[in-house]
């Protein structure tokens, strides 16, 4: 079961920041939406795997994120979610999860910081799809360095929201190394 990262992070790799985000860019969000949402597989949904401080981080109203499987990896066996919602206790179980299930396409994780950290390092993770954006936003919460195992595959125009300047880019984890 393989799966791709969304994040936007900022010059200094910052993702977050007292338990938010730092910006709010509504062509970011509508990316988020368009990458994670669309099926590829007539009758199914994406997943959506995150953090347990991620999921709280989400308005009640945002929440679970519609149209996809939202799943929340914390060690804590008493969390109260909304029926569909899943709880895993690491990010292992929740991809044997997924596997077990039938009617699901595509999985994303979502962030944050701290399971960003370990799913860039799995084999699973096959994909980046990395909002750039300039500027240091003095997080306090950061995405790991992005390796040379991922090549740029696509790369958008410089783009310009409330004064900020960003650009999308989608890593795809190199083959072996015939490929590269
Ligand atoms: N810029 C972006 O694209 C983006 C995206 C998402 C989030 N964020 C930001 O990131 C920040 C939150 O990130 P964070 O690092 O503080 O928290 P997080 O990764 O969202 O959640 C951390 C919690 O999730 C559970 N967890 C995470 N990874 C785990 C693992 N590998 N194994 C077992 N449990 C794991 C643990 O829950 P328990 O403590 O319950 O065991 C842990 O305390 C917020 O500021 C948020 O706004 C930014």
């Amino acid at each position: 079961m393989t799966f791709s990262i969304v994040v936007a992070i900022d010059e200094k790799r910052g993702i977050g920041k007292s338990g938010g985000l730092p910006w709010r860019l509504s062509r970011d969000m509508q990316r988020f939406k368009d990458i994670t949402l669309p099926c590829t597989k007539p009758g199914s949904r994406n997943v959506v795997v995150m953090g347990r401080k991620t999921w709280e981080s989400l308005p009640a109203k945002f929440r679970p994120l519609p149209g996809r499987l939202n799943i929340v990896i914390s060690s804590r066996s008493n969390m109260i979610l909304p029926d569909g919602v899943l709880c895993a206790s690491s990010l292992r179980l929740a991809l044997e999860i997924v596997q077990k299930i039938q009617d699901v396409a595509d999985v994303f994780v979502i962030g944050g910081g701290m399971l960003f950290a370990e799913a860039i390092k799995l084999d699973a993770c096959q994909g980046l799809y990395v909002t750039h954006i300039d500027g240091d936003f003095l997080c306090d919460v950061f995405f790991p360095q992005i390796s040379e195992n991922f090549k740029i595959v696509n790369k958008s125009d410089l783009l310009e929201e409330q004064g900020l300047r960003f650009y999308f880019c989608d890593y795809k984890k190199r083959g072996p190394i015939s490929d590269r």
